[in-house]
């Protein structure tokens, strides 16, 4: 006789829990994913803001080099600082240099120079009338971009014929240029380079420090000058 066949049990659903330490890992790392992807998506659209230059102690310290001409670009501030201190302890004129199509602010920004500096892409910048042959010395100011020169300045050096001008680079950085004044002795053609400086993290250092600084390396600036004609 055959057996009747045994019911099958309807198998057992297996619950899947999760402990309340696991959960809360994961809303976080889902907070985190969530407002890193706004925060790139948002800088990739923000437009670089400089900061304003700090107070200027008077009287601020005269060295006569002549008629100057400040070039300088400036994502955050700091060149521009830099620049505007300079002009003010020389008489000069400030030039700032501007892309055509503005840089994303950070962390995009860290990116895509990092691309375009692998790739030479360099930036068009807007157009200025410059005749060099107006001064008698020409700064240019960049802020270390990935261990060089940024891009727009890369760019500038790249158009500018400085037909035996002298030249005197200045950059701004957060700890260190690397092949900063390298590359700017490659790229600077037929000029004539006196006295490169670096300013390390200009925010952080006192203004009439940072001052001190600019007027000392001026005056060796203007010796280097002085032993050369
Ligand atoms: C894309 C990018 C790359 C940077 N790379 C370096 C670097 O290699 N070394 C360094 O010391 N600082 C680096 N910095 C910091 C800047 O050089 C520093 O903050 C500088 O003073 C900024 O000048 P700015 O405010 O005129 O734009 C980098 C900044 C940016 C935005």
């Amino acid at each position: 006789m055959m057996k009747d066949p045994e019911p099958i049990a309807p198998k057992k659903k297996k619950r899947v829990t999760i402990s309340m330490t696991k959960r809360i890992l994961i809303g976080a790392l889902f907070s985190i994913t969530v407002f890193l992807t706004m925060w790139f998506v948002w800088s990739a659209f923000e437009v670089p803001s400089q900061r304003a230059a700090r107070i200027f102690p008077s009287p601020v310290p005269k060295h006569d080099l002549g008629k100057a001409l400040i070039v300088y670009y400036s994502a955050g501030g700091n060149t521009a600082e830099v620049a505007q201190r300079i002009s003010a302890m020389t008489g000069g004129t400030l030039l700032e240099l501007k892309t055509r199509k503005p840089y994303p602010d950070a962390p995009m920004l860290y990116l895509r120079a990092k691309l375009y500096l692998s790739g030479s892409k360099y930036p068009e910048l807007e157009t200025v009338s410059l005749d060099f042959s107006m001064y008698d010395v020409i700064f240019v100011g960049s802020p270390v971009w990935w261990r060089t020169v940024s891009l727009p300045v890369l760019s500038f050096l790249f158009e500018s014929d400085f037909g035996g001008k002298t030249v005197v680079p200045f950059c701004t950085q957060g700890g260190r240029s690397g092949e900063f004044f390298q590359r700017f002795a490659r790229e600077a053609g037929n000029a004539k380079l006196v006295g490169g400086k670096e300013f390390s993290r200009v925010s952080s250092i006192d203004p009439a420090n940072l001052d001190q600084t600019i007027s000392s390396w001026l005056s060796e600036v203007t010796e280097e000058i002085a032993r050369q004609y």
